[in-house]
């Protein structure tokens, strides 16, 4: 795959634009769309790779699905509607797509195989496979070392309480949406809350869910009823313009319609305690989701603690919350976050060994890391690990470097943010 080359934006970042949709929104309106009686319309559906496998997974278990663009309409085949595909379900990247998939599959009348690409094989599904065991589903690793590809096997389910050890929300989702099918209630307590779209969205289409904290309860559902989603921007995807703008002197950018529901906007409290200039406007909702334009300026930062119940709500953020703190006066540590070596790449490893190699000053540490910040930064040839979130992170910090950053496999953005490159680009021209 092909490499691309970035260097210093000189002017800054400057300019307005609306990001994608939410990852985690698009994916869920799919699935609870698929298993939903009824038409259910999803507007600013993010058409990147991962969302890209939820609709491939779905259609292939017989359920229709119009990709207009902007536009996705879901045929929703009912609770108990999805047929036996013929062959294995490819999950690509996402492990949002195998996790919560398995959720309702553990609970269905067939059996069926999940499997993906190189990476995905070696994420841990233990921590989907022990608490759908224990709610009566036949789920194993097909080559028993904990990762995909995973065999299910449709089973009657019961529901659990489950006090989870990690805040996934992966993980909770995939126990939620079991708990629709099984018999009883089911509850999961994590750590600390995770994102919440799950509950709030599974609500719309008409579940009992209820929500106490960082506890989830599911009841038991007949159907679900088709309906409308609006997806907000992904702020996981804003945060490149947030910290570009805030690390470039001379920025200043709106980017507009941004999801900034509690549970994931926790950048937005890093960047505050960091010292930045940044301002919400226009705060509204899509549905149940709180959204807001971002006004963000370039301003001196200081270091920070970025650690606790805070971390679930911006775990994708973290590498480029490194890169920021990197330009920060002083130091930043970054811990309780080793979920990141379980990502789509080992981020704390990648993340310290590539700063370091642009002049950083950074120390890995078992759940995070520490960072000097205000070295200068310079060019380096950066391997992004087919991890898209460390190949948009590095094409930001390549603008407040000196030289020329060249990124290997640059393309992965298209997991999540198929127009990252462009929208960049309109932003420093
Ligand atoms: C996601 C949850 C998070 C996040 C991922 C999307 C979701 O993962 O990192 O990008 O949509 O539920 P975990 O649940 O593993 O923390």
């Amino acid at each position: 795959m092909e490499s691309m080359e970035f260097t210093k934006a000189i002017s800054g970042l400057n300019g307005e634009l609306a990001v994608p949709g939410d990852k985690s929104i698009s994916h869920r309106a799919v699935m609870f769309g698929s298993i939903a009686k009824g038409l259910t319309e999803i507007r600013g559906f993010l058409q990147g790779a991962d969302c890209l496998s939820t609709i491939a997974c779905f259609r292939r278990m017989g359920v229709g699905i119009d990709n207009l663009g902007d536009r996705v309409l879901v045929h929703g085949n009912g609770m108990r509607g999805l047929k036996r595909p013929a062959g294995l379900l490819d999950c690509g990247n996402s492990g949002t797509t195998m996790r919560l998939i398995s959720g309702i599959l553990a609970a269905q009348n067939f059996d069926v195989t999940l499997t993906g690409d190189a990476s995905i094989q070696k994420r841990p599904m233990k921590r989907i496979i022990d608490p759908l065991s224990m709610m009566g589903a036949d789920i194993a690793s097909v080559n028993k070392n904990g990762c995909a590809p995973l065999r299910i096997k449709g089973r009657r389910l019961t529901g659990i309480h489950y006090n989870s050890k990690v805040a996934s929300a992966q993980v909770k989702s995939a126990v939620l949406l079991a708990g629709l099918y099984a018999q009883g209630e089911t509850s999961v307590t994590e750590p600390a809350l995770s994102r919440n779209h799950t509950e709030l969205m599974l609500r719309h289409f008409g579940a009992a869910v209820n929500s106490c904290g960082a506890t989830a309860t599911i009841s038991p559902a007949d159907e679900l009823f088709g309906t409308k989603v609006a997806v907000p921007g992904d702020i996981s995807s804003a945060a490149y313009f947030i910290a570009g703008a805030l690390m470039v002197p001379g920025s200043q950018v709106l980017i507009k319609g941004v999801g900034i529901n509690p549970t994931r906007a926790g950048i937005l409290k890093v960047c505050r305690d960091m010292g930045a200039d940044l301002t919400l406007l226009n705060e509204n909702h899509s549905g149940a989701e709180p959204t807001a334009d971002l006004l963000v300026r370039h301003s001196p930062l200081s270091g920070t603690v970025v650690e606790g119940e805070v971390i679930p709500t911006l775990i994708d953020e973290l590498p480029m919350i490194a890169a920021m703190a990197c330009t920060a006066q002083g130091e930043t540590v970054i811990k309780d976050a080793a979920e990141l070596k379980v990502k789509e790449s080992n981020r704390i490893a990648i993340m310290v060994e590539s700063l370091n190699a642009m002049g950083a000053d950074v120390t890995e540490t078992e759940d995070g890391m520490i960072i000097r910040g205000g070295r200068p930064l310079h060019g380096a040839e950066i391997d992004s690990h087919l991890d898209h979130r460390i190949a948009m992170t590095f094409a930001v910090t390549a603008l407040c470097a000196d030289g020329v950053t060249a990124i290997k496999d640059a393309q992965c953005v298209n997991i999540s943010y198929p127009g990252f490159y462009r929208d960049l680009e309109k932003l420093t021209e």
